[in-house]
């Protein structure tokens, strides 16, 4: 028996759909939860009819296995599912929110040599009708995912820190790029050219493109500093989307390709967002840092001293506001102090203070990373404001409290053409009366530049945990 053409083609519109549904969902904090249920649903659609119908087969199939031989397909896919299921489920309970982004940074290096494993074990097919298009589908295919491949490994390296985030400048690098790619479109011209008996020859080729794509992916993210890592984690996103859709080409599977387009444009579109906000050129970020040139560092810089103050000091400052705004960063997030962090902001409001979160669009680690911890914490949207929403507020506000964000509030960045960070659009804390400042140190950022807001005169550094001093001063209210 087969499964009937309409029945898999329905389900996998339903699934892209579902997609689709999951796309629009996950935009809004709202809908996020609904979102996330939807795409689920959908991928669930998608795995059990792709798997029947690889299994026990499909009218007028597209898909390469069927019948006998899908069911010792399925033989093999069920332990390795169940095996990838349990890992999967493991290292998502034990991950820290934190660590979130690396996370993703590997996962998409899976859908990278994924399609890879995909493109080679599609070129030894030779029984195929369209042979030319498919030789370029199978060069495409392993292009993509062996440059996501590499290119997520090395983000996934820098963001857990495990190498150094600052950006490798070869010489004539653009130089080495364009080379990769120009080398990439002459050998698939090749490829396509040489008779398919030719077997040593073709996969020579294909085998040196491969290795010079997975260069490829290793220069351009070694390429970008540690400041432009958002765009790469979107970056990687949009290739392992496209990654997706080539291994669906090749594959024959109409909703792999719809999948993998989503996930392309949608990553692609994130980019630029997040381009935007950090006033990057596109362009010069996926060509792994173009026309950006080492900035001069200010770490040496002498700003003077800084000011302290003492959980009780900040508890009285607080006590005569009446404007607050809350600019959390990483910090918060590695101190878990979302929660401590609400409740803050609960006792203030019913004190009649009008407390107001600024969200910076890359601050943390994750496009959205601040919105779901607060989210979390149960503080309400109407509150947490975006970053121009809330700009031009700070001069009639009373205190800021900074926890744990120090990037997102450089004046390096609007003061200093030489810094790394220089041109990225921050929030304008410094203009408000008072500015609360929570770290452990006076260590840098993200981006390891000193920051002069910490030396201001209207200034104060609140040193320690941010989940324990925002406790404290909940205390001392
Ligand atoms: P960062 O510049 O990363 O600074 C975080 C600050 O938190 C540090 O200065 C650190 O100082 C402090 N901190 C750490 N643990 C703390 C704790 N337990 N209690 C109190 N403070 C603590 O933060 P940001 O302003 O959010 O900026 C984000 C940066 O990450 C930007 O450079 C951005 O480009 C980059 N980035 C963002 C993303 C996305 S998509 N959001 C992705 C990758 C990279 P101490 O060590 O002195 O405590």
């Amino acid at each position: 028996m087969n499964l009937p053409y309409t029945l898999v083609q329905g389900a996998y519109i339903v699934a892209g759909l579902l997609f689709i549904l999951a796309l629009s969902g996950l935009s809004r904090h709202e809908t996020a939860r609904m979102g996330n249920r939807f795409g689920i649903a959908g991928m669930a659609i998608a795995l059990i009819v792709t798997i029947l119908a690889a299994t026990i087969g499909q009218e007028a199939s597209g898909l390469q296995i069927g019948g006998e031989s899908g069911w010792v397909g399925l033989a093999w896919i069920v332990p390795a599912m169940v095996v990838a299921a349990a890992l999967g489920i493991r290292v998502a309970r034990r991950v820290e929110m934190t660590q979130m982004p690396e996370l993703i940074a590997i996962l998409h290096s899976f859908v990278g040599l994924a399609a890879v494993l995909v493109g080679w074990n599609s070129s030894y097919e030779h029984d195929v009708a369209y042979l030319k298009v498919h030789d370029v589908e199978v060069f495409v295919g392993v292009f993509i995912g062996a440059v996501t491949f590499t290119g997520s490994i090395v983000a996934y390296l820098k963001l857990s820190a495990r190498i150094k985030s600052a950006p490798l400048m070869l010489p004539a690098r653009h130089l080495l790029n364009l080379g990769v790619i120009v080398g990439f479109v002459v050998m698939t011209v090749l490829y396509a050219a040489i008779p398919h008996d030719n077997l040593f020859a073709r996969q020579s080729l294909l085998g040196l493109m491969t290795l010079l794509a997975l260069l490829l992916g290793l220069h351009l993210v070694a390429s970008i500093g540690g400041g432009d890592m958002p765009v790469v984690v979107s970056m990687l996103n949009s290739y392992s989307g496209w990654a997706a859709a080539a291994a669906g080409f090749l594959l024959g599977n109409d909703l792999l390709i719809i999948t993998g387009a989503l996930v392309g444009s949608s990553g692609a579109y994130l980019s630029y967002i997040m381009c935007k906000a950090m006033n990057r050129s596109f362009i010069s970020v996926i060509a792994g840092g173009f026309g950006v040139e080492a900035g001069t560092s200010v770490a040496g810089a002498d700003y003077g001293e800084h000011r302290e103050i003492t959980a009780a000091g900040a508890a009285a400052l607080l006590d005569q506001a009446r404007d607050v705004i809350i600019t959390p960063g990483y910090g918060m997030a590695t101190a878990q102090a979302q929660y401590a962090v609400a409740d803050l902001t609960r006792r203030l409001r019913e004190r009649g203070v009008n407390v107001r979160f600024g969200i910076h669009p890359v601050a943390g680690r994750l496009p959205g990373h601040m919105n779901v911890l607060l989210a979390e914490a149960k503080v309400p949207y109407d509150v947490v404001l975006e970053m121009d929403e809330v700009n031009d507020d700070f001069a009639t506000t009373d205190v800021v409290l900074v926890i744990g964000a120090n990037d997102t509030v450089n004046p390096a960045a609007i003061d200093e053409p030489g810094s790394p960070i220089a041109g990225m659009p921050v929030l304008h804390v410094w203009d408000a009366k008072d500015v609360i400042i929570f770290k452990r140190s006076m260590a840098t950022g993200y981006a390891g530049v000193q920051n002069p807001l910490f030396f201001k005169e209207n200034s104060q550094m609140l040193f320690g945990d941010a989940k324990a001093r925002v406790e404290d001063i909940i205390a001392a209210l």
